[in-house]
């Protein structure tokens, strides 16, 4: 694992944009697993504005989604779809087909699941996967737990990520309670990680995550076992961690 110290949110983006481009330069017909929220969030801006200035390509990039929450209409504006599409989807020369998220409004979880792991799956795999870090330790939504969920799975958010999600809806009630997330299996098959991390509110997240053991308990703990791990973070998110020099 692989530990970058960015000076803040700006020069975090600005590292993993160029990360990610660095990919889609090498392989124009890349994977990328893709994620919401807001650490990604200026990620995105970044590679807006160099596919703008003609320095990127997305004509052959496929995507696939980490997440959806389960009942959201893609028209919601707090979708993950709507979130895609209004931060990269539609400022891209990205092939709207070769995008794909879990369909949060299929009601049935088992066939949804199936069928967003044989998506994946028929993708050949994610070159590239970008994460966020939930302040609980999630990735994705695999939420802490006794066990490491392997696929596609329906979550039943924690009151803590409701909460810490409800900023984005008018109030707690209206933060879906439930969502289908790839598992830590799916996630870990990646050939390549990159986690962005931004923040005094996650310090905790990474000291526990990066620097403490390997535990379900720590969802995001476990990318301390992948061969490919690049974690950017600022320094108000590192502030609880020594790194060697
Ligand atoms: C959300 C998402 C995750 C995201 C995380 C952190 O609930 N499902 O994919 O990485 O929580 O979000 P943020 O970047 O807004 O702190």
């Amino acid at each position: 694992m692989k530990i970058i110290k960015a000076k803040d949110y700006e020069d975090m983006s600005r590292k993993a944009a160029n990360i990610i481009s660095a990919q889609v330069i090498m392989k124009p017909d890349c994977v990328l697993g893709l994620a919401t929220g807001s650490s990604p969030v200026g990620t995105y801006e970044k590679l807006v504005e160099w596919y703008r200035k003609g320095d990127l390509d997305f004509g052959d990039v496929t995507t696939v989604n980490l997440d959806e929450y389960r009942g959201l209409p893609r028209e919601n504006d707090q979708s993950y779809y709507y979130f895609m599409h209004n931060h990269l989807f539609d400022y891209v020369n990205i092939n709207p087909e070769r995008t794909f998220l879990p369909d949060g409004m299929n009601d049935d979880p088992e066939k949804e699941c199936a069928r967003y792991e044989e998506v994946i799956c028929a993708t050949g795999g994610v070159d590239l996967q970008l994460l966020g870090l939930g302040h609980n330790g999630h990735i994705g939504f695999n939420e802490p737990g006794e066990f490491f969920e392997k696929g596609t799975h329906c979550v039943d958010l924690q009151p803590s990520t409701i909460e810490a999600n409800k900023r984005f809806f008018a109030s707690a009630d209206d933060v879906p309670k439930q969502a289908y997330s790839m598992g830590i299996q799916t996630i870990m098959m990646a050939k390549k990680i990159l986690v962005v991390v931004s923040g005094a509110d996650k310090a905790e997240a990474v000291k526990n995550a990066f620097f403490g053991p390997v535990t379900p308990k720590v969802p995001g703990s476990i990318l301390q076992m992948h061969p490919n791990v690049v974690v950017v973070a600022d320094e108000a998110a590192l502030s609880k961690c020594t790194l060697p020099e």
